[in-house]
């Protein structure tokens, strides 16, 4: 079974593909355009697809009648026509779990980043300009026994609201399509509305799976309702906010700080005026970026493709429906 692999991933799960005698296919160069892409994929039977630059739409399973099965390199999936691939039987597998630690990290990093300006403060130093003790001068905001609001609480937004929790004495509230007993239950997280989640957050974090419905959800008529000592973190998808909105919001200080690991779009400009603002935190999509969370992601995209190509079912599998077609 031939594997085309889109972009190098650590050794631990080639080694893993390696040895189940699988035929693995990796790109002769680095960003490859759409059409030199489409080449691998129209010749493979499996893809061990890395990042999310093109999409897996209806034009895409047209174009490549020979792909029966995906598994990413990531958790999100919203780059995947989910129902097109159910509709050809095509399992899309993902990885949960070994990246929610290292997401959340960088979530709490960043509310702490924002809320003591951290960035602002690090540029100075790096212009020269560490300036006098100022008792007046970008003043931060301590986090002891606000509320931390979780937009999604599922695996990444518990780990979020625990070491907030631990840290701070934050209270928790959330919104979600269902409830959560068990953050309920160990964090006495509260289920509110989505109007009470951005009215009452003193932070506002960001950790659901990103859908069409939801683009540009967090916009001027959200980001008006918030605190004005509000800060607003996302670490999911750029989809989510308005990031025009977003960077007026912050200068009409209708909320307070921000802080990104996802922008949108993305890759953002360097020129985004968003950047030039003191309580804003913005990084280059680097959730998942630990040694540890990666050679996990690894393992279980190797995983996934091994239980593909001995007619087993993936694991990890963000469309188990196509396995109610399949006898195994
Ligand atoms: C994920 O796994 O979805 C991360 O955002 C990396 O794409």
């Amino acid at each position: 079974m031939k594997v085309f692999i889109s972009k190098r991933i650590p050794e631990t799960g080639i080694k893993m593909l390696e040895e189940a005698g699988l035929e693995l296919i990796f790109p002769e160069k680095e960003n490859l355009s759409y059409e030199d892409w489409l080449h691998y994929c129209q010749n493979t039977d499996a893809i061990l697809s890395v990042g999310g630059a093109f999409n897996y739409d209806k034009s895409f399973f047209d174009a490549c009648p020979n792909v029966k099965a995906i598994a990413l390199y990531s958790v999100g999936f919203d780059h995947v026509d989910v129902k097109e691939a159910v509709k050809r039987n095509i399992p899309v597998g993902n990885t949960p779990d070994v990246l929610s630690r290292a997401t959340s990290d960088v979530a709490f990093l960043l509310m702490q980043s924002v809320a003591r300006r951290a960035s602002y403060n690090f540029q100075k130093v790096k212009n020269d300009d560490w300036g006098a003790f100022d008792p007046l001068h970008a003043l931060g905001q301590e986090l002891y026994g606000k509320t931390l609001g979780i937009f999604g609480l599922g695996r990444i937004g518990f780990e979020m609201a625990e070491k907030s929790k631990k840290a701070f004495g934050m209270n928790i509230i959330y919104h979600n399509r269902h409830q959560n007993p068990e953050a309920e239950k160990q964090l006495e997280a509260a289920y509110v509305s989505f109007e009470d989640l951005i009215k009452n957050s003193d932070v506002l974090s960001v950790h659901a799976n990103f859908t069409p419905e939801q683009k540009e959800l967090f916009n001027n008529s959200v980001f008006e309702k918030m605190k004005p000592n509000a800060i607003f973190i996302n670490t999911a998808r750029g989809g989510f906010h308005n990031q025009k909105d977003l960077c007026q919001a912050l200068v009409d200080r209708k909320i307070w700080g921000a802080g990104l690991d996802v922008t949108n779009p993305e890759p953002m400009a360097a020129d985004d005026p968003i950047l030039e603002l003191s309580s804003v935190c913005v990084l280059p999509h680097i959730g998942s970026a630990t040694v540890e969370a990666r050679n996990g992601m690894a393992r279980i995209a190797a995983e996934n493709i091994i239980a593909f190509s001995k007619n087993e079912k993936m694991p990890h599998c963000a469309n188990p429906e196509v396995y109610s077609h399949h006898s195994s």
